[in-house]
């Protein structure tokens, strides 16, 4: 990872909030503008970014020479352990998670990348502080947060962790908002890299590259890509 400019691990301390969504659009997106960009799915429990993108695990491949290239979605590297597992539940526990998640990232080959958006499973659990303390001042941690009160007071204690750990700048997005976490965003002292509306028709744009392309809210992920890759 030493070598890409940014590396991303987008988390949450809750489900449902729209991390996969996030981390799926702006990998997507990015490499719709010609960034090399990986994405990779950790979400061992619930993978859920090849249903975004619209790919079916069966067709899945990766080559593997002194470690594992990523499938190409087009342009998009991507890695996702439903490759491996095909739909059936992975029935990993306690430190397993951590161990499965690092050697899977100490075994990816990243070469030619400049950019890696990796999805997390929900919560901050010891998976998630193994891989923000082995991984240091290699990726930034994007927290995405809706604006309900039942997510703000569980990112605020994972933002707080997060600082505690020093992982170094921590950002933020507003999911499913319309801007006022801002205020929220400077209180805890985190970036904020803007909002992201809620759809009701956002299903529609899930689920296969062309309803992403067409997707009516793009243009909110694309202002979030533009901060995120302005300073690289
Ligand atoms: N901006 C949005 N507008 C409408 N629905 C959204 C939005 N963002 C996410 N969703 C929906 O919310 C649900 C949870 O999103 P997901 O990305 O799976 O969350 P997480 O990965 O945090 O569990 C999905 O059904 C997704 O389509
Ligand atoms: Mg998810």
């Amino acid at each position: 990872m030493k070598g890409l400019k940014k590396n991303f691990v987008v988390l949450s301390s809750k489900g449902g909030v729209g991390k996969s969504t996030v981390s799926t659009l702006l990998a997507f997106y990015a490499a719709e503008r010609n960034l090399k960009v990986g994405l990779i799915d950790l979400d061992f429990t619930n993978p859920s970014t090849h249903v975004i993108l619209g790919i079916n695990p069966v067709e899945i491949t990766y080559t593997e020479d002194k470690g594992l290239f990523p499938h190409k979605v087009n342009s998009l590297s991507y890695i996702t352990p439903i490759a491996f597992t095909k739909d059936l539940p992975l029935p990993l526990r306690g430190d397993s998670v951590s161990k499965a998640l690092l050697e899977l990232l100490s075994i990816l080959r990243l070469d030619g990348l400049e950019y890696l958006v990796i999805d997390t499973p929900p919560g901050l659990g010891d998976e998630h502080m193994d891989l923000m303390y082995k991984l240091g001042d290699l990726v930034k941690p994007l927290v995405v947060s809706t604006p309900s009160i039942l997510s703000l007071g569980s990112v605020k204690r994972m933002i707080h962790l997060l600082k505690e750990a020093n992982v170094g700048e921590v950002l933020l997005v507003e999911n499913m908002g319309d801007g006022k976490l801002v205020e929220f965003a400077r209180e805890l002292d985190v970036v904020y890299l803007g909002y992201i509306p809620y759809y009701p028709g956002f299903d529609r744009c899930l689920g296969s590259l062309e309803g992403l392309r067409k997707c009516p809210i793009r243009g909110f992920f694309e202002n979030i890509l533009g901060k995120i890759t302005q300073d690289a």
